[in-house]
């Protein structure tokens, strides 16, 4: 296996011949639907359908991932929803990248990979650049499905309160709307089953700034 995010994650998306998925996470829709749209951030957007999402909402989304062939195929999805114009697409390894953007939204969607990455530095680095009032939303897995790579290895699976800790979301800067592990059905080649998210969702500053406070 090689130990280059790039040549590992374009070898995975090159192994396949559709996107990962076309829909965006449920509890992103839930709870952003109703949300005033701003400028938005997705790490690890993959193939891109949370950051596409984001886009026919109203926001203006940097979507950044090391894979240059997902980014590829997410442009091109972005020009078939007719979105391209809303979203920056960046290729970058998200362990050395920084930015001196500030954002509305930050959102990682099971930012997971086996190789090294030191994910509470990656969304601490992230959430540091929310706006008063903006909304960080992390969603991870907590447990895998049976078609997962290793469906028994946890390692590097965080809580959601693990990472609350990790990212230091403590009151009066951060109100931290949920941290829990959230139980969601996943369909792959037929098969059905049950996993469990981990969800951080927070607010930077008071909840009557936030983006979301009408929701
Ligand atoms: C499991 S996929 C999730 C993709 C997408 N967020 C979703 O929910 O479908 C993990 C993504 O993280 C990206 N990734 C892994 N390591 C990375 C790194 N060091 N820097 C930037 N992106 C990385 C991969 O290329 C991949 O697209």
């Amino acid at each position: 296996m090689s130990d280059d995010p790039r040549e590992f994650w374009d070898r995975i998306y090159r192994a396949r011949d559709r996107p990962h998925t076309h829909r965006p996470h449920p509890y992103l829709v839930d709870e952003l639907t109703q949300a005033e749209p701003g400028t938005a951030l997705d790490l690890g957007c993959g193939d891109g359908a949370n950051a596409i999402w984001l886009a026919t909402q109203g926001w203006t989304v940097t979507a950044v991932d090391v894979s240059e062939l997902a980014l590829e195929r997410a442009a091109q999805s972005a020009e078939q929803a007719g979105v391209a114009a809303r979203l920056r697409w960046e290729c970058a390894d998200l362990r050395d990248w920084t930015t001196s953007q500030t954002f509305d939204l930050v959102t990682a969607l099971f930012l997971h990979t086996p190789l090294e990455l030191d994910y509470p530095a990656v969304l601490a680095r992230a959430a540091a650049r929310a706006n008063a009032g903006a909304t960080v939303l992390v969603i991870g897995h907590y447990t895998l499905p049976p078609w997962a790579w290793d469906p028994d290895d946890t390692d590097g699976l965080f809580s959601a309160a693990e990472l609350v800790s990790a990212l230091a979301l403590h009151a009066p800067d951060w109100q931290v709307r949920l941290a829990d592990e959230v139980a969601r059905t996943v369909m792959h080649d037929g098969q059905q089953s049950s996993v469990r998210d981990a969800v951080l969702h927070a607010v930077r500053g008071r909840a009557e700034t936030s983006p979301l406070a009408a929701s």
